[in-house]
């Protein structure tokens, strides 16, 4: 397919021109903009059928770029930066004009991130604007750690796909802000709490469920696929439903069965490779003719908790 490419010249030319082009970071898949373009920006969310109230993070190369979009950059936020940047970690700034209103959903902050991903941040090191780029799936839809995977979904609106092969994190970046006085993550991702714990001591957690969030990766309902998924103990689950084929995502164990399809995220019990592999199992389940999906809980430590958050927010209650 000649829309999915490594040619980072092309992919320069079309952002610059106004299109579309999804990129690959170490977290997922991003459907890219020029973010100083508002027509181009107004084309991402028309594809991913996105809400305008919900806002989109910016991309760079360096934190010299970012100074001229943000007001402020503290020193909570260098520490960061410096600690865990080119990663995933999003950090929440006050923006300056420069940024329009279109990308933050009006809100006075602006969420910035560079990425770890050779091909894009040779790209964003060619550019003289940041990328807006939400993650590169329909809105509430699992998020693509495949090129492939935004070609099946976002084919007709995108104009080329950049192919950095499979996201090597797996998982969408953690947001981190600040509020009352105290470091505050909005949204559990690819970089775990603890790391940031290690750094800067205890921080605040406000990724409650809610109707009216600041962050709708924050919505009940997102990163979920098409089929019902269900967070259950999956042996004693299997013992006493037989009736339907089921799609089974675990940690280690590895479970048999006529009627089963199932998906060991990592067999060695490794988080990070469970990470990694969570969102290209949900959605081979999800194209597969098993009706349901389950799942277990997973550790809440490290990678864990994103893991669970995910499963969560993709899951229906019993
Ligand atoms: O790993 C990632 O963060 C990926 C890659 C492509 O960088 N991007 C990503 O973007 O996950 P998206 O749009 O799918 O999720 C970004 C989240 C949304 O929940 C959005 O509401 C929140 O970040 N967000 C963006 N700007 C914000 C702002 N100014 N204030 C509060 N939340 C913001
Ligand atoms: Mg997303």
């Amino acid at each position: 397919m000649s829309k999915i490419g490594i040619d980072i010249e092309k992919a320069k030319q079309i952002l610059q021109e106004g299109g579309l082009v999804g990129i690959p970071t170490e977290t997922v898949y991003g459907l890219a903009a020029n973010a100083l373009d508002k027509d181009a920006v107004l084309k991402i969310f028309e594809a991913k059928n996105r809400p305008h109230f919900d806002p989109l993070i910016i991309h760079t190369d360096s934190i010299e770029k970012i100074k001229q979009y943000v007001s402020d950059f503290p020193q909570w936020a260098k520490q960061l930066a410096n600690a865990f940047w080119p990663g995933p970690l999003t950090l929440l700034l006050p923006k300056k004009n420069t940024i329009p209103d279109l990308v933050t959903s009006g809100l006075s902050q602006v969420a910035v991130r560079i990425p770890n991903h050779t091909l894009t941040l040779q790209l964003l090191k060619s550019l003289d604007f940041p990328l807006a780029a939400p993650s590169a799936n329909p809105f509430g839809y699992i998020s693509p750690t495949k090129a492939t995977h935004v070609a099946a979904q976002l084919q007709g609106c995108v104009d080329y796909i950049l192919d950095g092969g499979s996201c090597e994190v797996g998982i969408e970046s953690t947001i981190v802000g600040f509020e009352d006085e105290k470091i505050t993550i909005y949204r559990i991702g690819g970089l775990a709490l603890e790391d940031i714990e290690k750094l800067v001591g205890k921080v605040q957690v406000k990724i409650n469920q809610s109707s009216n969030p600041l962050a709708p990766g924050m919505l009940k309902s997102h990163y979920a696929p098409k089929k019902p998924l269900f967070i259950v103990d999956v042996a004693a689950f299997l013992k006493e439903n037989n009736s339907k084929k089921f799609g089974v995502i675990s940690f280690s164990k590895i479970y048999k069965g006529e009627k089963i399809i199932s998906k060991t995220l990592s067999p060695s019990s490794n988080l990070k490779e469970a990470a990694h592999n969570l969102f290209a199992a949900l959605r081979d389940l999800d194209e597969s003719d098993v009706e349901v999906i389950i799942a277990e809980k997973f550790p809440d430590s490290f990678l864990g908790r994103a893991i669970n958050d995910r499963l969560e927010r993709a899951s229906v209650s019993l």
